[in-house]
């Protein structure tokens, strides 16, 4: 279904669904200065996430589909790039996720505040007041820290949870661990906090210091202090928004099992204090399970029809699956459930992936991260309307 670029549309579709269609067709955030990894607002590259998209992607899929002042949802938010955008485009901008890293940092994108009021908190933080590492903070956390730097990085965290700093503990989930002097932790990989072997001597780091640079760079570009945008912790199968109350969505699901957002995210998610049962807890209410996907994203679909204004877009980006010797393709699958529910499609449209951005995860073992490259090529961009 999905591999023509253009496909017939119902008979009821509207004038301008063609010229949406076409300019989509032209992946404009491709070209120019689009192209770029890390075109956009500071704020997109607070912290890494799998499974993000680029802010250029969202801001095209935002600029061509909505109009300024529309309510614009991402059921399955992330670390908020779809609402950042939507924001920065003066939309009303509302993220929904289950998992606790990613809202923490979406919730921080909106945490709008003078820089000088976050830097004076963060001079005024006492961090010598405790240098204990709590007794359940579990071992294999610890072996990524000088203990003094993870001391503070505890303290810190509950002083902000205390405080509402939500802008300052995306900064520091942010540079909880990496690759570079500018992370607390050991040399580690940056999206997915890899140990090298052997384990490397873990290095002091002022972490009230780390996070002033940290503030600083993120505000470089401008942003307004004023907005409506809001980020909800919820399950996307129950959406806690009024009936017909959405403009448009613009999203990018989980596709099957593709992707383990809670192994992937394990270092930061136990710096928020989930870890162990917590964050086994936390992937089965995720939906990363193949073989209970498909009823699970037909829950979505009914929310989603409650939820959106008649005759609004829904666009959705779907990437192919490749396992045991066989391909699916998500978008397909999708678009049968959706059209059943009562969708009208108004096209999809391949947007091919270069090899180096189709890391697939691997999960083994407490400890075992590993990743492999896939064999996805492709996302696909399947562009639906509610019933008029
Ligand atoms: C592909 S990622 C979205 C990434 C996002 N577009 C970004 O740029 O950061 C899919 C997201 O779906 C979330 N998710 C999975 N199951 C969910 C559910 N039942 N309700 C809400 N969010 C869910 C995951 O936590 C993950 O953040």
């Amino acid at each position: 279904m999905c591999s023509q670029t253009r496909l017939q549309t119902s008979a009821n579709s509207k004038m301008d669904d063609d010229a949406i269609m076409a300019l989509i067709e032209s992946r404009p955030w491709t070209q120019g200065l689009y192209r770029k990894q890390n075109w956009g607002n500071n704020l997109h590259s607070l912290a890494p996430y799998v499974g993000r998209i680029k802010p250029a992607f969202a801001h095209w899929l935002i600029r061509t589909c909505t109009s300024r002042g529309d309510k614009v949802l991402d059921p399955f938010c992330g670390i908020g790039t779809v609402p950042l955008e939507a924001d920065l485009m003066s939309r009303r901008a509302v993220g929904v996720d289950l998992n606790p890293y990613a809202v923490a940092i979406s919730r921080a994108k909106f945490d709008r505040r003078p820089i000088e009021e976050a830097l004076n908190w963060l001079r005024r933080a006492d961090v010598n007041s405790t240098l204990e590492i709590p007794e359940d903070v579990p071992s294999w956390v610890q072996e990524y820290y000088d203990p003094k730097t993870l001391a503070e990085i505890l303290l810190l965290r509950d002083l902000m949870i205390e405080d509402d700093q939500h802008f300052l503990l995306g900064c520091l989930l942010g540079i909880a661990h990496g690759h570079r002097p500018q992370y607390l932790s050991v040399r580690t990989g940056y999206i997915i906090p890899y140990m090298p072997s052997p384990k490397p001597e873990a290095q002091y780091r002022s972490v009230v210091d780390a996070l002033i640079r940290k503030a600083k760079r993120t505000y470089r570009t401008p942003f307004a202090l004023k907005t409506s945008g809001k980020i909800i912790q919820a399950d996307s199968r129950k959406l806690p928004l009024e009936d017909d109350s959405v403009d448009a969505v613009i999203s990018s699901p989980p596709y099957f099992d593709t992707l383990d957002y809670v192994s992937s995210n394990k270092l930061r998610l136990a710096l928020m204090g989930i870890y162990g049962e917590d964050q086994e807890k936390l992937r089965t209410d995720l939906m990363q399970n193949r073989s209970t996907y498909i009823r699970q994203m037909e829950t979505v679909g009914t929310e989603l029809l409650r939820v959106l204004r008649r005759g609004s877009f829904c666009v959705l980006v779907l990437g192919d699956v490749h396992g045991s010797g066989r391909s699916l393709r998500t978008a397909d699958e999708i678009f049968g459930l959706y059209s059943d529910l009562g969708f009208r499609l108004v096209g999809c449209v391949a947007d091919e992936i270069p090899p180096e951005k189709t890391t697939i995860v691997k999960f083994n073992g407490e400890d075992g991260i590993r990743s492999r490259q896939s064999r996805r090529k492709y996302d696909r961009i399947l562009v639906l309307r509610t019933p008029d």
